[in-house]
Order: structure tokens, then C-alpha cells, then sequence
């Protein structure tokens, strides 16, 4: 209701000033009397997806509350799950700004925050904080000063921590903006971090005697080999879920617009196609055994239904979100 004014005086200002300012309010409003400004009713739709409840199938996408800082405020505003992160072991502060960009004519966001986070310790403190009880979604990724090939080290002492609070946690190895990430999404290296994530996710349901799902982020910017090589990583690892698709490098679907030529991962309407086919793609593969949740360029109904066909269980979004504010949701569920 209150959205397109505020984003009227909002999009003045610059992206990433408006973006800690929105989080900082509805961090104080999510769980406060005033709640209610901010909370919407979203048809029921429920579904069951690596055998997690959802109450809707519209999730929203990391990035937006990666230090788990708004998740009351989020689930008020009706989303069916919440995925917050990148976390990484340790606090960092990401790249130099400005590192945000709104590219207004196709509603899209060029970002190369690189991981800017608190920490998984301080994420962890505001989940405990939260009086949220729905599917949340904790994503995890590495520092940016740890080489490579220990990036494992990370992402199994992120999965340690986060395993009792998460209802599953998503492994993120597309972003385009931690240096060499994506190369972990190839050959050997692949292999060796999936093997060893599951065998800690074992591990750890056994300690625990919960099964926390472990699913695969993936980049936009693959080509149909390497998807059939992968899927058979996949399956042959029993990996629960993929999440298809992270931000693409691929610029020349704004070419001309503004910020254009900006570094970083475009992510909003331009991507919907793109990560449609790595989707369709994925489910090629994958059929029904292991379910994709699909992201990149949800907008409404007909974006989202086409997501559905092209094989996603659930979707998710974020670029929308920034441009419509709270009231996506209710087109978004149209689709279902
Ligand atoms: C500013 C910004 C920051 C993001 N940060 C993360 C992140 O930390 N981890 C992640 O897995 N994806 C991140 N993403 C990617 C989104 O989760 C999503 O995959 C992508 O934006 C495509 O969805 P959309 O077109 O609905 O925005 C980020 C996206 C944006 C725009």
C-alpha cells in the first residue's frame, strides 16, 4: 500500500544506504507493535518439498537478509520461506563500494557486494532471536581471504554451526564476486566438496537425529555439459536440493542501460529466460529425484508459472521485491 511512495523518495538515494536503512527498520518493526504495517495475508498453499512443510511456495532469495537480522519481518510479510545469508566463518566486509545498482528500465540489480556479512556466530544469535517457526533457509559460503582449496574448511565448519537452527542449508558456490568461487562448481574440486559436505551432514544427523537438507546453489553461466556432469555429482551424492539460479556475468542482456558495464552479478527481469533453461535443463536430469527451487527474474504470476514448468518446486526472488516491495507476493501466488 505504502510501497510505491517509499520507493518514489527511496530510489533518490543510493541503493546500498536505502538497502541498510530498509533492513535496520524492519529489524526493529518485525517483531514490535507496528508489525502490522508491514504484515500481509498470503493465500495458503501448501506444499511438501524434501520433506520440509512450506506453507506457500514462494521463498525469499539470500542476499537481501544475510545476517538474519528481519527474519520476523519477512515471514509477516507472508513469504512461504526465508532463506537469509551468505554467511561466512568470519565477518567481512565485502568489496569497495558503491557496489550496488539498480538498472530501473529492466527492473534489474547489479550487485558485487561480495559477501559483506556479520559472521555465522552473529547470524546464528538472531535466528536464536527470532520468533519465527516456518522453513528458513540458511546459505553459506566462504571468506574471502581463505585459498581456495581449503574452502572447504569453510563451508563444513559453516554447516557445523549453522546445522541445529537451519531447515536446510544451501551451499553457495555461484556467486560471481568472491575471487575463483565458481571454479568449486567444476571437476574434482566439485566432487571432493560435495563428498565431504555430505558425509558431515551425516555425521551430524546422526549427533543430532535431525535430517537437515543440504542443497547446491548454481550460476546461470554453464553450459548443458556441464549440467549433465554435475546432476550426476548430484544424484550419486543424494544432494536434497538445487537451487537454480544465482546472478548471471552475462551483461549483454542490458546492453546499452544504465550501469551496463558495471562489474558483478545481474540478477531481476533480464535473467528470467536465462535461468529458465538451466532449469529445464537441471530437471532433464534430475526428474523428480532431486527438486530444483528456481530463482532469477520472478515478477509476478506469469514468471513464476513459467518457473514451475520449467521444472522449480518452489521459487524464489529478490530483484522484484526491490521493485514492487511486499505486494509481489500477492502475484507471485497466482501462479499456484
Ligand atoms: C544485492 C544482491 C545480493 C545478493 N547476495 C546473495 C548472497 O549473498 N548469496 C546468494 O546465494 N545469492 C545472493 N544474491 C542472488 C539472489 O539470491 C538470486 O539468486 C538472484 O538475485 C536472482 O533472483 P532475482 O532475479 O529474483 O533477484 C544476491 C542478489 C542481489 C541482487
Amino acid at each position: 500500500m505504502f510501497y510505491p511512495v517509499i520507493k518514489n523518495i527511496a530510489f533518490n538515494f543510493d541503493p546500498e544506504r536505502i538497502h541498510d536503512l530498509t533492513i535496520s527498520s524492519l529489524s526493529k518493526i518485525g517483531s514490535g507493535p507496528l508489525s502490522f504495517l508491514i504484515s500481509q495475508h498470503i493465500p495458503e498453499h501448501a506444499v511438501e518439498v524434501m520433506g520440509l512443510k512450506f506453507k506457500n511456495p514462494i521463498g525469499l532469495a539470500a542476499g537481501l537478509d544475510k545476517n538474519g537480522e528481519c527474519i520476523d519481518a519477512f515471514s509477516k510479510m507472508g513469504f512461504g520461506f526465508l532463506e537469509v545469508g551468505t554467511v561466512t566463518p568470519k565477518a567481512q566486509p565485502g568489496n569497495p563500494k558503491p557496489r550496488l545498482f539498480r538498472i530501473k528500465d529492466a527492473e534489474a540489480i547489479i550487485n558485487r557486494m561480495g559477501f559483506n556479512n556479520k559472521g555465522v556466530d552473529n547470524l546464528i544469535a538472531n535466528v536464536i532471536k527470532s520468533n519465527y517457526d516456518g522453513i528458513l533457509g540458511i546459505n553459506i559460503g566462504k571468506n574471502k581471504d581463505t585459498p581456495l582449496e581449503k574452502g572447504k574448511d569453510d563451508y563444513i565448519s559453516c554447516l557445523k554451526k549453522v546445522y541445529d537452527y537451519a531447515s536446510y542449508v544451501t551451499v553457495n558456490i555461484s556467486s560471481p564476486n568472491t575471487p575463483n568461487l565458481r571454479d568449486l562448481q567444476y571437476g574434482q574440486a566439485f566432487d571432493d566438496l560435495i563428498e565431504s559436505l555430505k558425509m558431515e551432514q551425516m555425521n551430524l544427523n546422526e549427533e543430532s537425529g535431525k535430517y537437515v537438507p543440504l542443497v547446491i546453489k548454481i550460476a546461470p553461466d554453464v553450459n548443458e555439459d556441464y549440467i549433465s556432469s554435475i546432476s550426476k555429482v548430484l544424484i550419486k551424492n543424494k544432494v536434497d536440493g538445487v537451487i537454480a539460479t544465482n546472478t548471471t556475468i552475462d551483461k549483454s542482456l542490458i546492453e546499452g542501460l544504465d550501469f551496463s558495464n558495471e562489474e558483478g552479478g545481474l540478477s531481476g527481469r533480464p535473467l528470467l529466460d536465462k535461468s529458465n533453461k538451466i532449469i529445464s535443463r537441471f530437471y532433464m536430469e534430475l526428474k523428480d529425484e532431486i527438486p530444483i527451487i528456481g530463482v532469477g527474474g520472478i515478477d509476478g504470476s506469469v514468471s513464476a508459472k513459467q518457473k514451475i514448468q520449467s521444472g522449480a518446486k518452489l521459487v524464489q526472488l529478490y530483484s522484484s521485491f526491490i521493485y514492487q516491495g511486499p505486494s509481489v507476493l500477492k502475484s507471485v501466488i497466482k501462479a499456484f
